[in-house]
C-alpha cells in the first residue's frame, strides 16, 4: 500500500511517517514545502528506510501534486499539511486561507483527476484522508458536553475556520464528484517533536531557560490531550478502515486545565531536572491577557472510532508527559536550533497587533 502523507515533516505528520514506515508492506511519500513549522530532523529515525521518500512541494502546486500521485502510485493520500497555530493565525490569516482553504481545493483538484484515470480495484481502494480538529466545533461550557462527529461546526479563530472551510470542501467533492474521503477531528496532540510555539513545548522549555512560563487569562481553559502516537494508530485505523465519507472524532480522555498541565510540567521537572537554588518551577508562572476568541474548553466523545475502529488511546496524561518532558530533556539536538533559529518563545496572537 502507497502512502501520500502531506505535513510529513510537522509535528503530526512526521509522528505518522514513522509510524506507517514501521509496516514493511507500506511504503510512505511525504509532501512538505518545509515552512519554519517543517523539520526534517524529526524524520530522522526512518530517513534512510527502504520505504520511505520525501519529496519538497506546496499542496498550493496542483500540477506537483498530481506528478506525485502518479510517480508513486498513490493509494492513500493523508492531508496533514497545514498551518497549524491559532496564535499565528489572529496576527496573519492569509497563509492559513492559502494553505488550509485553497492548498486542501488544490489536493482534491489533484487527487480527482488522478482518482479517475485508476482502474476498477484501485477506484474502489482509494482514500483521502483529511486531518482536521475539533477546533471546528467551536466553544463548549464547562457542563461535561462533548463533541460527537455531529456537533455543528462554529470555528472562532481564523485558524479554526479555515480548517473548517476545509473540511467542508473534502466532504463536498465526496458529494458531487465520488470522490472516496474520510475525515478525522482530534484534539490537541502532545509528545516527541512539538514545535515549541504550542503551549507544552513552549512551557519545558521556557523553564529550562529560567524563563516565565505565560498562562493565558487565569488559565481555567480546558484542552483534552491526546498522545501523537496514539494518534498515529488512529490516523492509519482512519486511513485504511474508515467508511467512504465518514468522519471520526479522536480524543484523548484526558480533560485538563491549562494551569493544571502548567504546573505538572514543573513538578516533573522539579524532580528530573531541579532548579539551582532549590526553588520550584512554579514560582516562573506568570498570567499574561488572554488570548483573543479564547474557546473555553474542548472535549471529544470517541466512542465512534472505539465502536467501528477498535481504537483507544493507550497512553494517559501523567504517562504521556512524563515521557514528553523526558523526551525534551534528552533530545537539545532537535529543538536546540529550532529556539536559536526560528522561534525563541516570544508571545504571539494579542489581536491588538494583528493586520488581517
Ligand atoms: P505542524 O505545524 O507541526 O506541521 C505542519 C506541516 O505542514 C509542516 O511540516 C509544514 O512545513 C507543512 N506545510 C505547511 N504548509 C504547507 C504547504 N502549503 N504545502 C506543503 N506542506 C506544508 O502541524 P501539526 O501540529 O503536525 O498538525 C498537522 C495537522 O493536524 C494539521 O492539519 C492540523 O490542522 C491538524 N491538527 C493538529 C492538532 C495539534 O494538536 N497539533 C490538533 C488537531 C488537528
Ligand atoms: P495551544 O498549544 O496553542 O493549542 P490550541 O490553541 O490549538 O488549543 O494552546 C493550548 C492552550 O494553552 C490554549 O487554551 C491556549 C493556552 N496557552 C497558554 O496559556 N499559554 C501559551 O503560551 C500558549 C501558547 C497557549
Amino acid at each position: 500500500m502507497n502512502f501520500l502523507v502531506t505535513g510529513g515533516a510537522g509535528f503530526i505528520g512526521s509522528a505518522v511517517c514513522r509510524h506507517l514506515c514501521a509496516n514493511p508492506n507500506y511504503r510512505v511519500t511525504n509532501l512538505d514545502k518545509l515552512t519554519y513549522a517543517g523539520n526534517l530532523a524529526s524524520l530522522r529515525p526512518i530517513e534512510n528506510a527502504h520505504n520511505y521518500r520525501f519529496a519538497h512541494a506546496d499542496i498550493c502546486d496542483e500540477k506537483a501534486v498530481l506528478d506525485i500521485l502518479k510517480r508513486d502510485d498513490i493509494d492513500i493520500v493523508m492531508n496533514l499539511a497545514a498551518e497549524s497555530h491559532v496564535d499565528r493565525s489572529i496576527d496573519g490569516p492569509g497563509a492559513f486561507i492559502e494553505t488550509n482553504i485553497v492548498g486542501t481545493y488544490r489536493m482534491l483538484n489533484a487527487a480527482l483527476e488522478y482518482w479517475r484515470g485508476l482502474g476498477e480495484e484501485r477506484k474502489r481502494r482509494f482514500r483521502f484522508h483529511h486531518v482536521s480538529t475539533d477546533e471546528v466545533f467551536g466553544d463548549l461550557p464547562f457542563d461535561g458536553s462533548m463533541f460527537v462527529e455531529e456537533t455543528p461546526y462554529a470555528p472562532s479563530s481564523p485558524y479554526s475556520a479555515s480548517k473548517a472551510a476545509s473540511d467542508h470542501l473534502v466532504r463536498a467533492w465526496h458529494e458531487s464528484y465520488g470522490l472516496p474521503v474520510v475525515l478525522s477531528n482530534c484534539s490537541n496532540n502532545y509528545g516527541p517533536y512539538h514545535f515549541p510555539e504550542k503551549l507544552i513545548p513552549l512551557i519545558i522549555l521556557n523553564a529550562l531557560d529560567e524563563k516565565t512560563l505565560p498562562v493565558y487569562g487565569a488559565g481555567a481553559n480546558v484542552r483534552d490531550w491526546l498522545f501523537v502516537e496514539d494518534h498515529a494508530r488512529a490516523l492509519e485505523l482512519i486511513a485504511t478502515k474508515g467508511r467512504p465519507g465518514e468522519s471520526y472524532n479522536v480524543g484523548g480522555n484526558s480533560e485538563r486545565t491549562n494551569l493544571a498541565v502548567v504546573e505538572t510540567i514543573c513538578d516533573l521537572l522539579d524532580r528530573r531536572r531541579p532548579r539551582t537554588g532549590g526553588k520550584s518551577y512554579r514560582d516562573l508562572i506568570t498570567f499574561v491577557p488572554d488570548r483573543p476568541g479564547h474557546d473555553r474548553r474542548y472535549a471529544i466523545d470517541a466512542s465512534k472510532i472505539a465502536r467501528d475502529l477498535g481504537w483507544t488511546p493507550k497512553e494517559n496524561f501523567d504517562g504521556g508527559l512524563a515521557r514528553t518532558v523526558g523526551w525534551f530533556l534528552d533530545n537539545k539536538w532537535w529543538w536546540g536550533p529550532i529556539r536559536e533559529q526560528r522561534y525563541a518563545g516570544e508571545r504571539l496572537g494579542e489581536a491588538r497587533k494583528a493586520a488581517p
